[in-house]
C-alpha cells in the first residue's frame, strides 16, 4: 500500500471534513475522527479512501488507541490534521470559569493529547507532518473572547515550542490560521464577518500549503489575515483604540457597513493613534469591511 494517509479530528462537519474530502479527491487515504459516528460514516459512505474512527479528544489514552487503529489499517500516518474546536460566542462575553475550562479542554488540551498520541511515532519516523489548527483569534486579544482567543493563543505558542522541539527529529509543524470559514461552528455567530470564505476554500489553502509548500504557518484569505497581522505589530495604545473604535462601532451600527478596498484598508490602518481622523477619502471597493471606521474615538487606554 503507497499512498500517503492524513489523520484529520475534527472531521465531521466545516473544516476538517472538506479538508478530508479534498485529500480523498487527490487519491490519499484519510482517516476522520470526531465524536458524531454517524456523520463521519455518512462522508465515509461518499468518499472510498475516507475512514472513520470515532474519538473524543479529551479523552488521552482513546487518542492513543484510535492513532494505533489508524496506523496498523495504512501502515503508516504521514500527516496529522488537528483541527477539534469549540466556540460559544453566547458565553463568551463573561468570564465563565467552567465553560472557559471546556473550551480549553477541547480546543488546547484535546489537541494536546492528539499531538502526544502521535509524538513517538513521528519523533521515530524522522518524517511527517503535524499541523494544528489555529486561529486568527489567537493573534492578539480581541473583545468577547474570554475563552476561544486564549485558549487559539495559546495554541499558537504551543506550536512554535513544538516547531523547534520535533523539529530536531525532521518533523514539521504546521500551524494553519484561518479567517472566518462559514461553517457550523461560525454559523452561531451574530456579527457580519468581513472575508467570509467556504471550507471549500479553506480547504484548498490548506491543501496547498500542507503538501506543495513548506512553511510553519499557513493563514488564509490573505486580504484579511494581512490587516490583522499589521495590527498584531502595532503598540498597545494604538491596537486597544483601534479595535475599541471598531468594535464600539459595530455594536452601534451592526447593519452599517462599509465597503473599502482591502489594500486601503492596510494603509489606513496603520496612521491611526487614537485620536480622531477623518476617512472620508476612502474610495468604494470590492469588498465589504463591516468592522467600519467611526468618526469618533473612545477613551484610549493610557
Ligand atoms: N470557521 C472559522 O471561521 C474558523 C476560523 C478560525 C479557526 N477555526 C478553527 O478551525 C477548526 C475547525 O472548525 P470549523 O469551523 O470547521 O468548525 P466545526 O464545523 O464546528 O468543526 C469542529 C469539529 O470539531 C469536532 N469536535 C469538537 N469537540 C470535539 C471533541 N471533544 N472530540 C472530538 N472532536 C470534537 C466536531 O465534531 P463532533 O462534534 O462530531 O465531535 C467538528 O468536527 C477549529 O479548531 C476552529 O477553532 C475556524
Amino acid at each position: 500500500m503507497n499512498k500517503k494517509t492524513i489523520w484529520i479530528t475534527g472531521g465531521s462537519t466545516g473544516i476538517g471534513k472538506a479538508l478530508a474530502i479534498k485529500f480523498a479527491k487527490e487519491g490519499w487515504n484519510v482517516a476522520i475522527s470526531a465524536r458524531r459516528e454517524n456523520l463521519l460514516k455518512e462522508t465515509c459512505g461518499e468518499h472510498e479512501n475516507i475512514s472513520s474512527f470515532p474519538l473524543d479528544v479529551t479523552d488521552k489514552n482513546k487518542c492513543k488507541e484510535v492513532f494505533q487503529n489508524i496506523v496498523d489499517t495504512f501502515q503508516g500516518v504521514d500527516i496529522c490534521f488537528f483541527s477539534t474546536g469549540t466556540w460559544d460566542p453566547k458565553k463568551e462575553k463573561d468570564i465563565d470559569v467552567e465553560q472557559i475550562e471546556n473550551v480549553f479542554k477541547v480546543n488546547f488540551f484535546g489537541t494536546l493529547n492528539s499531538i502526544k498520541a502521535v509524538e513517538k511515532y513521528f519523533k521515530d519516523r524522522k518524517s511527517g507532518t503535524i499541523t494544528i489548527v489555529s486561529s486568527i483569534a489567537g493573534y492578539r486579544g480581541l473583545p468577547n473572547s474570554t475563552g476561544y482567543g486564549p485558549s487559539k493563543s495559546a495554541l499558537n505558542n504551543l506550536a512554535e515550542s513544538l516547531y523547534f522541539d520535533f523539529g530536531r527529529s525532521n518533523v514539521r509543524v504546521c500551524l494553519v490560521s484561518p479567517g472566518f470559514i462559514k461553517t457550523p461552528m461560525t454559523d452561531k455567530n451574530d456579527f457580519k464577518m468581513p472575508f467570509l470564505k467556504t471550507s471549500e476554500y479553506a480547504a484548498e489553502k490548506i491543501y496547498d500549503g500542507l503538501v506543495n509548500k513548506n512553511s510553519f504557518e499557513i493563514h488564509f484569505p490573505k486580504s484579511l489575515t494581512t490587516i490583522l497581522k499589521v495590527l498584531s505589530f502595532l503598540p498597545n495604545k494604538i491596537y486597544f483604540g483601534l479595535i475599541g473604535k471598531l468594535t464600539k462601532y459595530q455594536k452601534k451600527k451592526r447593519s452599517s457597513c462599509l465597503k473599502i478596498q482591502s489594500s486601503k484598508v492596510i494603509f489606513i490602518s496603520l496612521p491611526l493613534t487614537g485620536t480622531n481622523k477623518t476617512y472620508s477619502n476612502l474610495k468604494a471597493g470590492p469588498y465589504e469591511y463591516p468592522l467600519a471606521l467611526p468618526t469618533t474615538s473612545p477613551a484610549v487606554p493610557s
